[in-house]
């Protein structure tokens, strides 16, 4: 009856797949959970990922549910989370986390945390035990697409092999500044080699000022017409409320080019500035919980940040 914590194999990906979808479709309502959220593909992209560790557990020789934890530099977040829904409530998702918080001290992250239902106690609780605090709220939030004039952006897709290099430095760089050893670099490069989407690239007077990785389309995290701003991030300068502007123009454009008619973007309502821009330029909410941070540290979530992202 013990739970066996192993690496993903991609023969289990299927059965993953398919419990992901009937375990949230179940928890959230779903009229149908086999069919939950069919439109997108939160695995196969992770699993392929150099910098994501791909859990799967079984259980009397069946397999039976998954984790993905995320490394982005000294930054660690972990999810989806799901256990086959007959089988909950008997230890298994603790034994995903318990192999879940090795790998994050042998990658030796410095900030980790999770997003979760702020109205489940049984979410709060079971994060509570592995070290984990609720902080505040994040907002996933939407608005319809709208193409701006071009202001100083470009599509990393499209960069020379030489000018990609020189952008992922920069963008490094980018957000180093919001938060030391923070590095999205592999969640770029898994966008572009995978297909899943591109990532906008904002200049300012120091090279870089601004970038988003987003996702688009049914292969990917985003959704069959969804443009999604997997993670965002400005430089920390005087002009960076401005460069988030710029930004969120950039996103919305590509969204339009590729196709896309809504954009949906999340930030945690810590990055009060981040937050209330967002709000301004009408995106409203459409999923709401709240992050959870080890040791109850703020990170990248504070006053001033501008940053997208919803770790999901
Ligand atoms: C969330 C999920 C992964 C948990 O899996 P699980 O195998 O049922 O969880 P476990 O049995 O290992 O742990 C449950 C723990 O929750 C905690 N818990 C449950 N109810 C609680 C409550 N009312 N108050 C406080 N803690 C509570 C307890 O610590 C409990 O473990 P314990 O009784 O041994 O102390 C599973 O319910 C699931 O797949 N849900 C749908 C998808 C989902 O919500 N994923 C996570 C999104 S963040």
């Amino acid at each position: 009856m013990t739970a066996t914590v192993t690496p993903l194999a991609e023969t289990d990906l299927p059965e993953a797949t398919r419990i992901f979808r009937v375990a949230f479709g179940t928890f959230l309502g779903a009229p149908d959970p086999e069919t939950f959220w069919a439109d997108r593909d939160y695995m196969r992209g992770r699993w392929q990922a150099p910098h994501v560790a791909a859990l799967g557990v079984h259980r009397d020789g069946q397999f039976v549910g998954s984790n993905f934890a995320t490394r982005w530099g000294s930054v660690g977040f972990f999810g989806p989370i799901t256990v086959r829904p007959d089988l909950q409530e008997g230890g298994i998702a603790q034994a995903l986390l318990s192999r879940t918080m090795e790998q994050f001290e042998a990658w030796g992250t410095t900030h980790t945390g999770l997003f979760t239902f702020a109205q489940s106690a049984k979410h709060i609780g079971l994060y509570r035990k592995f070290g984990f605090y609720p902080r505040f709220l994040t907002a996933i939030m939407t608005r319809a697409a709208v193409d701006h004039a071009p202001n100083g952006w470009s599509r990393f897709s499209l960069l020379s092999d030489a000018d990609q290099a020189a952008a992922l430095a920069g963008c490094r760089e980018v957000a180093d500044s919001i938060y030391p050893g923070l590095d999205l670099t592999e969640e770029i490069r898994s966008a572009h080699a995978q297909d899943l989407g591109d990532t906008m690239l904002v200049e300012g007077p120091k090279g870089i000022a601004a970038f988003a990785v987003c996702h688009y389309g049914p292969k990917s995290e985003a959704g069959a017409d969804t443009c999604f701003i997997k993670f965002g991030a400005v430089r920390d300068t005087a002009t960076a409320g401005a460069d988030y502007q710029r930004l969120l123009d950039a996103c919305e454009s590509l969204s339009v080019a590729v196709g896309m008619p809504t954009v949906l973007a999340g930030t945690n309502l810590a990055r009060q500035e981040a937050y209330e821009a967002l709000a301004a330029r009408g995106y409203r909410t459409a999923i709401q919980g709240v992050n959870m941070h080890r040791n109850n540290e703020p990170g990248y979530c504070r006053p001033g940040v501008y940053a997208i992202d919803d770790w999901r």
